[in-house]
């Protein structure tokens, strides 16, 4: 098992696989030098050598932890240098850091886990880990929402998932075409009607700050409550440990207190969604 005394000495990984998900959207299959143990939701460090580093939410079950994959949407320096990588490539992991998802918490619960574009990453390892624990949860829904049909990550998958697991699915696209024969509309559009027993329902929430704004607001006025619903908050971090004060909320890290938080801790707080 990983482990170093030095914190920010990363543990070398070598890229196994890498597949195209969407236009912008890369998954890297990396197997590191020693096996790296991540609770669904913590997120790790991956560094490009000479490049620079940037903080993903593993996407793939924590269990199987002799490879990680981390799904990476390029939107910049280090992320472009990400898309370039090919088999055999070395990179670099720190952490795991920060708080995943409190799984003892959705024990029993019915549960609304919802997303949007590349927020379905942290979301697939949360929900390949409840699929896992047999019997774990009462109920749950995916309410999942992107640009396209085109830009949905892991359709296919996504789309097998009722047949495989106990779980009641509903995609949406912001812009329909002949590939799609499902809903059309933004992702708040399918955050009604659900059939659990609302107040009492766990709801979590992934994706872009926008997304998750208006999703978490049409979920408390559909009656979940506050305490109930979790964000993952995706501040702009470089330490990952506390100590560089980049993520700062209120008197939060999220790289330390989060990235997952109990909404009704952070709501108060100013700017949470820029
Ligand atoms: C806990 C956490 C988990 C994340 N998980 C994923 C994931 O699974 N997949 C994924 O594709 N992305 C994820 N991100 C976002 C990812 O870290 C950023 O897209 C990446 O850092 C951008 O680096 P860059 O050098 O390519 O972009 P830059 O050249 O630095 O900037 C490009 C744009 O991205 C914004 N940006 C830069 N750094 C961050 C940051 N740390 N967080 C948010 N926005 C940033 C900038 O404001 C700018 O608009 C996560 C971020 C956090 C904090
Ligand atoms: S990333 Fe440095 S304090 Fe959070």
């Amino acid at each position: 098992m990983y482990s170093s005394n030095n914190p920010y000495r990363p543990l070398k990984a070598e890229v196994i696989e890498v597949i195209d998900e969407t236009s912008t959207i890369k998954t890297l299959t990396l197997k590191p030098e020693d096996k790296i143990s991540f609770e669904t939701g913590q997120f790790i460090e991956l560094s490009v050598p000479g490049v620079g580093e940037a903080p993903f939410t593993p996407s793939s079950e924590p269990a199987v932890n002799e490879n990680i994959q981390v799904s990476v949407m390029n939107v910049g320096k280090v992320t472009a240098k990400i898309h370039c990588l090919e088999p055999g490539s070395i990179v670099g992991l720190r952490g795991p850091f920060g708080n995943g998802y409190p799984l003892e918490v959705f024990r029993d619960r019915e549960i609304v886990v919802t997303g949007g574009g590349c927020g379905f990453a942290p979301l697939r390892s949360l929900l390949y880990e409840l699929f896992s624990r047999h019997g774990w949860y009462k109920k749950l829904l995916f309410r999942g929402g992107c640009r396209s049909s085109k830009d949905m990550l892991y359709k296919d998958e996504i789309l097998e998932w009722p047949s495989k697991h106990d779980i009641d699915v509903v995609l949406t696209v912001d812009i329909g075409d002949d590939s799609w024969d499902g809903p059309v509309g933004v992702v708040t559009t399918i955050l009604e009607d659900f059939e659990v027993d609302i107040p009492e329902a766990v709801a979590v929430v992934c994706g872009p700050p926008i997304m998750m704004k208006f999703s978490t607001q049409k979920l408390l006025e559909t009656g979940f409550r506050m305490e109930n619903i979790y964000v993952s908050m995706e501040k702009n971090m470089s330490c990952g440990m506390g100590k560089c004060g980049h993520c700062r909320i209120g008197p939060f890290y999220a790289c330390q207190d989060g990235p997952v938080f109990r909404f009704d801790k952070i709501c108060h707080l100013p700017n949470i969604w820029d």
